[in-house]
């Protein structure tokens, strides 16, 4: 059983920015993502600091290197006690079961491994021509799914309109992390291909990352509420 779940994108330049927004929230804990920019400009005291204040963190890194290598970086990682982070499919089914042999601790405990297969910035037509991979694009998700299953990963990171074909692939219990989340009424800004909380929920994503929707809210903490009611709907938190 998932525990479906709205993840905030804190997708801020500096530490002090990104804990004067989560200070914002006085009774809930929101789960956040961090991502590269924050990361690198921060390092592992933003993420320890994020944790102590009692979030969930998906580190959103995207490794992608020789499977030794990954393996070393994932080591490191888990020691930080997030509870999700993320690789590249196309580093291979190898690289991947090394992700995951990092990432997990001495007392076999470890946060969730997903993977990206397409980045949705992909087009069909450049990773034809220039990735050279001779697929449409869905069939590649697809198969970047069932590799990343195979590893033993726990799911994927994709549109949640790709969501139902990944799950149809994978199955239930493969999890689906989706970005691309708008409210009905809001802006898309660059996002191409959105849905609502309420739809990807029905599609089946079991955990939307959101950000501007709620980061860029005149009432932030109001947004991430009407995120979550839409989202897990009667279940509540
Ligand atoms: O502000 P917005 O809701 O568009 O933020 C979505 C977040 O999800 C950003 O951190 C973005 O980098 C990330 N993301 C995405 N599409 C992907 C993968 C990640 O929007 N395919």
């Amino acid at each position: 059983m998932t525990n479906k779940d709205v993840i905030i994108a804190c997708d801020f330049a500096s530490a002090g920015q990104t804990l004067a927004f989560l200070d914002l929230f006085k009774e809930e804990k929101p789960f956040v993502k961090i991502g590269m920019e924050l990361f690198y400009a921060e390092g592992a005291p933003i993420v320890r600091e994020i944790k102590r204040r009692g979030h969930k963190i998906f580190l959103d890194l995207k490794l992608h290197d020789i499977p030794n290598t990954v393996k070393k970086a994932m080591a490191v990682l888990s020691r930080l006690d997030i509870d999700m982070c993320n690789v590249h499919a196309a580093g291979t089914i190898e690289m991947m079961r090394y992700a995951l042999e990092g990432l997990t601790r001495p007392d076999g405990t470890r946060p969730l491994l997903i993977a990206v297969t397409q980045l949705t910035s992909t087009s069909e037509e450049r990773m034809q021509n220039e990735l050279l991979i001779d697929a449409t694009i869905n069939d590649c998700i697809v198969k970047y799914a069932r590799n990343t299953r195979e590893a033993g990963l726990d799911g994927v990171v994709c549109s949640p309109l790709e969501a139902r074909m990944v799950k149809d692939a994978c199955g239930e219990g493969f999890l689906t992390v989706t970005p691309g989340v708008r409210f009905a009424d809001g802006d898309k800004a660059d996002q191409v291909r959105v849905t609502t909380p309420a739809r990807a929920r029905e599609i089946g994503s079991d955990y939307i990352v959101v950000g501007r929707p709620i980061t860029a809210a005149d009432d932030p903490v109001a947004a991430y509420r009407r995120c979550v009611a839409e989202f897990l709907g009667n279940e509540g938190r």
